[in-house]
């Protein structure tokens, strides 16, 4: 089972930014993960219990591939190949733990390069990450400074990839929830910097999701919110009739002069486009750890610029805004 004992126990420091809200996520924890109801759990568990134990010597999380190193036999590698396989499929990261490289679909170190360049120091940052996935970005964020971050994502599977990763990354100041930012509590306005990247699209009432993230924040406190976009001007919004790119639920492609338009009015001032980019096929693809369809399958195959259903091929923007 996933266990909070250790964000608990840090959060009963009152110095803590979250100390405020201990009980309340703690509440709202219980109400919504009761252990082993997700038929897969168990799987998910056995695969924590067969990581073989191993002595972290030294860790990076400033490199590509989030890593831990240490000494390792053949036999080690294999059985830890093995468990973490437990976990598939393992969409983002890469992760190189006693070298055995996690080759994830996505190389979700490329959005992490073109983010962290226009984000100031994170150094002694408190941070939250909405709809964090697997941790990766997370682990960057700690390996760039931060005091603490916390991830949510409402996947527990994402869940016990971060359990199985930082049972050797060891970073005691990253902590993951399954909570969606709905359910966090209101207004807790204690955070320096918000991340969402790759949620605002999958949500049926963008601004509620920009005001959820206006709230968690400082006065001051800075939101990066990376989303698809398509091409246009203001006013310009792509609803799909059904999937876009395969997937269901996706709701909102702004352009980016109508993106920035909302961060806006929503509350926020000096909203700026810091990147915008088409999404490659080396960036998002099958590989030994995500075996299933990848980007490749959801372009149209006479015309890479656009998704099989005849939209503009996923593009992705990253607005920096800071809360009044
Ligand atoms: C496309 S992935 C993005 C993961 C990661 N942030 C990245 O950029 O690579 C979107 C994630 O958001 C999560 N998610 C969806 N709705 C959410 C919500 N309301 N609150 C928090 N996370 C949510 C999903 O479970 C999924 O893991």
């Amino acid at each position: 089972m996933i266990n909070f004992d250790e964000f608990f126990r840090q959060l009963a420091d009152s110095d803590h930014p979250l100390h405020p809200f201990a009980e309340q996520i703690n509440t709202t924890i219980n109400s919504i993960y009761t252990p082993y109801s997700h038929g897969d759990e168990i799987s998910w568990q056995q695969a924590i219990e067969q990581l073989p134990e191993l002595s972290t010597e030294s860790t990076d999380l400033n490199s590509s591939a989030v890593t831990a190193r240490g000494a390792v036999s053949e036999n080690q590698q294999q059985q830890l190949h093995k468990a973490l396989m437990g976990l598939h499929p393992w969409r983002k990261g890469p992760f190189d733990l006693f070298d055995v490289y996690i080759d994830t679909e996505w190389r979700s170190d490329w959005k992490w390069q073109r983010v962290a360049a226009h984000l100031g120091s994170l150094r002694y940052k408190n941070i939250l990450d909405v709809g964090c996935g697997s941790g990766y970005h997370c682990l960057r964020m700690a390996g760039a400074g931060a005091n603490t971050v916390v991830g949510i994502d409402p996947s527990l599977k994402f869940l016990y990839q971060f359990k199985a990763i930082n049972y050797y990354t060891q970073a005691n100041n990253v902590h993951l929830l399954p909570l969606k930012s709905e359910q966090l509590p209101y207004r807790m306005q204690c955070f320096d910097t918000v991340f969402s990247m790759g949620v605002l699209y999958h949500r049926k009432s963008p601004f509620e999701h920009l005001e959820e993230l206006k709230y968690t924040l400082k006065p001051g406190g800075q939101l990066v919110l990376e989303t698809l976009v398509v091409d246009g001007g203001l006013h310009t919004v792509l609803v799909p009739d059904d999937r876009y790119a395969q997937m269901r639920n996706v709701w909102f492609l702004p352009s980016c002069d109508e993106l920035l338009r909302w961060v806006e009015r929503a509350g926020f001032i000096n909203a700026k486009v810091v990147d915008v980019d088409t999404t490659k096929l080396e960036e998002q693809r099958s590989t030994d750890w995500m075996n299933y369809q990848s980007l490749q399958d959801f372009l149209d195959p006479n015309d890479h610029a656009k998704t099989v259903e005849g939209y503009q091929a996923p593009t992705r923007a990253t607005i920096i805004a800071t809360r009044k």
